[in-house]
């Protein structure tokens, strides 16, 4: 392998341009070449490369988002498209890719690399948290702080008024995020998509709460809990059915995917550059780069996609002991 494409796709996280980083030094450090890709997929269809060397990629590792920029492509998802990426690469002379992403981009690269036998490797990236084969996504760890931090100023402000927050936080169909920072933020209740409370479970819960003396409340609700109303209609239904409450409705948003990322995602970060990249010079593809206890561990990119990412069910009990 001579030259090493890398590339991000999919909705950005912190830690990317760390990830980005890592592979352009990495691949220095071994003397091969390396061409950024501008905006994933479409960017390779586009052709939209750039030479990159180990002095490009200086001042990037606390920056949240993505140099290369990011996109979801529709066209790759066509024969005709990926055709012309594979050309697109030829010409160019890449001969490897690093596809930083969630699991709609490695699915892109899977079939890529059966298409072509054109080595893929794949460094999960995606606040949610939701990708089989690592323990620990990059930018997970920094959306869990960025939640708490704004989970802690609601606080501040619900604790004044007696109220209750709804607070919704992202995910898409997961609850790593609202279970993690839930937990971090000492949050009553937590609503997430593998654990359907339900709504009369949710009022009693509250009225317990009420009971034993709290005047204020968290509840922390996944984008994508399967209760059956969003955080609007459950703050009416909870006013309609407890006069006692208060309630207010604060959705994070993309606040979430944004700033720099911690300490962690750096170093995870440059863990998995060096270990994508070495593992494309050893030969290896069609797999992705993930952390497994403490350590780094590839797994093929067709498990990664088919695969589940589960919640850690000790943590649903230990939010229900700490509301107590
Ligand atoms: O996958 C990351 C994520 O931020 C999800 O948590 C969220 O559901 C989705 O992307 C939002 O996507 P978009 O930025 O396209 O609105």
């Amino acid at each position: 392998i001579k030259k090493i494409g890398v590339m991000t796709s999919g909705g950005d996280s912190p830690g990317m341009n760390a990830a980005i980083r890592s592979v352009v030094r990495t691949c220095a450090y071994h003397n091969v070449k390396c061409v950024g890709i501008y905006r994933g997929y479409e960017g390779v269809m586009d052709g939209d490369f750039k030479d990159m060397d180990a002095r490009s990629v200086k001042d990037i590792v606390n920056k949240g988002g993505t140099i290369l920029k990011s996109a979801r492509s529709k066209d790759f998802r066509t024969p005709e498209g990926r055709k012309i990426a594979h050309q697109k690469l030829k010409n160019a002379g890449v001969d490897a890719l690093v596809v930083i992403g969630g699991d709609g981009s490695f699915n892109g690269g899977l079939i890529f690399n059966q298409e072509f036998d054109f080595p893929v490797i794949g460094i999960p990236g995606t606040i949610d948290n939701d990708i089989f084969g690592t323990s620990h996504t990059l930018g997970f760890d920094t959306a869990l702080n960025t939640v708490v931090e704004c989970i802690d100023k609601i606080r501040d402000t619900a604790s004044s008024h007696n109220r209750l927050f709804f607070v919704e936080v992202m995910g898409r169909d997961v609850g790593h995020i609202a279970l993690n920072a839930g937990i971090g933020a000492g949050a009553e209740e937590i609503l997430i998509p593998e654990e359907n409370l339900g709504l009369e479970r949710l009022l009693e819960s509250l009225q317990r709460s009420k009971r034993s003396g709290k005047s204020s409340s968290i509840v922390v609700v996944a984008e994508g809990d399967k209760i059956g109303k969003n955080v609007f209609e459950l703050k009416d239904y909870v006013e309609t059915n407890l006069d006692e409450y208060d309630v207010r409705v604060s959705v994070l948003g993309h606040m979430q995917r944004g700033g720099p990322p911690s300490c962690f995602d750096r170093v995870l970060a440059s863990r998995m550059g060096v270990k994508a990249v070495e593992s494309l010079l050893e030969g290896k593809s069609s797999v992705m780069v993930g952390l497994s206890d403490g350590k780094m561990i590839l797994t093929p990119l067709e498990q990664a996609v088919k695969g589940k990412s589960q919640i850690n069910r000790e943590l649903l009990r230990v939010s229900e002991i700490m509301s107590t």
